[in-house]
């Protein structure tokens, strides 16, 4: 389940630490509780200050609590004092690799849109774009 970091295959040369970040969300995958889809994410937030908190998926039998890794991660951070982010990694078991989902990016986003999100697309080579270019409209109470 543990895939080592020589296995991320990218078009482009990503900075040292966002390949440790990547790392830190495939390893966190093998903690996923997910006994209902079975669909094991990880995640890994990447803090200003350079720190990485992880975070799974934690599904519950009333589906719709279902966490997910995302939000998890970031979580993780935020009950740490963190607020400041550059990058969350998302590493999931789908073969074709996913980007966060749209309440997630939503959740992200109230941290900046400028959080670069960094995922495996169809061909499992890892991407990195802006929060702002996967959601641009963000919902904010700001006037
Ligand atoms: N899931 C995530 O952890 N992150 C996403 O961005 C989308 C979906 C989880 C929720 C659920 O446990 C499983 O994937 C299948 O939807």
């Amino acid at each position: 389940m543990v895939i080592g970091v020589q296995e991320v295959k990218m078009k482009t040369k990503l900075p040292e630490n966002y390949l440790e970040l990547i790392a830190s969300a495939k390893k966190a995958m093998r903690f996923s509780y997910s006994p209902y889809s079975k669909f094991r994410v990880g995640a890994a937030a990447l803090t200003e200050d350079k720190k990485i908190f992880t975070g799974v998926n934690i599904e519950n039998a009333s589906y719709s609590l279902t966490l997910c890794a995302e939000r998890s991660a970031v979580a993780c951070a935020v009950n740490s004092g963190q607020k400041k982010f550059t990058a969350v990694a998302v590493a999931s078991s789908a073969k074709k690799g996913c980007p966060p989902c749209g309440a997630c990016l939503q959740f992200i986003s109230e941290f900046g849109a400028d959080i670069d999100i960094i995922y495996a697309g169809k061909d499992g080579i890892f991407k990195v774009k802006k929060l702002c270019e996967l959601l641009p409209e963000v919902f904010t109470l700001k006037k």
